[in-house]
């Protein structure tokens, strides 16, 4: 791929795959589909079976993927027969078997779902983000997603005195403390695990969009500016989008002919600029 390119590819992703070079790609960003969750629009795999039909893109992923890289995966457990389904926790252990770090996992809270009305549930409104990667060590920013501090946190930090660099114990008698003064008078904090962003609500032509925030904000913390980027289950291209806009290259991968050509339409009808 030349410098700031965008490569959209049709086809399995599997085949896809094998003709990407080994180590080659710094950060992978994707959500495959939810087992069979839609399985009449663009098909699907039954939980049962959904480890076995992983592992092998799995497999490439792993070998694709820089020692630096990290593979993000965007997956959520559906409702089987009353329960919740494990093939997300099977699916887990097998990527470590296979030779992945299951280093993070971060939770998207959707901030605006719709409310709703089941026997023995409520709306299940948070997906997993599950971080895996070839080594401990590994390509992050953390200062490319500082938040400013919230009120309540500010006042909590701002009460201790930083020169006593004071060690404050867990209230619920864990034994863990945190150095809380470390953080007092300061403007921007790191943020939790926990990402509130509002759920795509443009008809997309795809019923599947994540938010554009969603894989920018995973972007600007594993990649710089130049790094290739691989979404092999890009649907509508939101991850290919958010690429363009921050100067990184992209490869994406789509089975359906009329995804292929509506995430070609969209990344490249825009033009590079930051969201805000
Ligand atoms: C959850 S959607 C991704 C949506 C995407 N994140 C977006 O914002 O538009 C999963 C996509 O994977 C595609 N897909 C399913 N199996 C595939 C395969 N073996 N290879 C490539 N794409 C596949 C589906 O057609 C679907 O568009």
């Amino acid at each position: 791929m030349n410098d700031n390119s965008i490569t959209i590819l049709e086809g399995d992703c599997l085949a896809l795959l094998k003709d990407v070079a080994s180590d080659s790609i710094d950060f992978i960003f994707t959500s495959p589909p939810y087992a069979d969750a839609r399985k009449k629009i663009y098909g699907g795999v039954s939980p049962e079976k959904y480890v076995d039909w992983f592992l092998p893109i799995s497999k490439e992923l792993l070998r694709v993927l820089k020692p630096s890289g990290t593979f993000l995966l965007n997956i959520k457990e559906k409702v089987v027969d009353g329960e919740r389904n494990t093939y997300v926790i099977d699916l887990i252990q097998s990527l470590r078997a296979q030779g992945f770090l299951w280093t993070e996992e971060f939770i998207w809270h959707k901030k605006n779902a719709f409310p709703g009305k089941w026997s023995n549930r409520f709306r299940d409104a948070w997906e997993r983000l599950l971080q895996f990667n070839k080594q401990r060590q590994f390509a992050m920013y953390q200062d490319t997603v500082m938040i400013h501090r919230q009120e309540s946190t500010a006042r909590r930090c701002d009460q201790y005195d930083p020169q006593l660099r004071l060690q404050i114990k867990s209230q619920t008698g864990s034994n863990f403390s945190n150095n809380m003064s470390a953080w007092s008078g300061r403007e921007m904090v790191y943020p939790s695990n926990v990402l509130y962003l509002a759920v795509e609500t443009c008809n997309r032509r795809h019923c599947a969009v994540f938010p554009e925030r969603l894989p920018r904000w995973f972007i600007k913390l594993f990649t710089q500016e130049n790094d290739v980027v691989l979404d092999p289950f890009c649907g509508s291209g939101t991850t290919g989008v958010v690429c363009k806009r921050l100067g990184r290259r992209f490869l994406g991968m789509e089975i359906m002919p009329e995804y292929a050509a509506l995430a070609k339409e969209r990344i490249f009808s825009i033009e590079k600029k930051l969201l805000e």
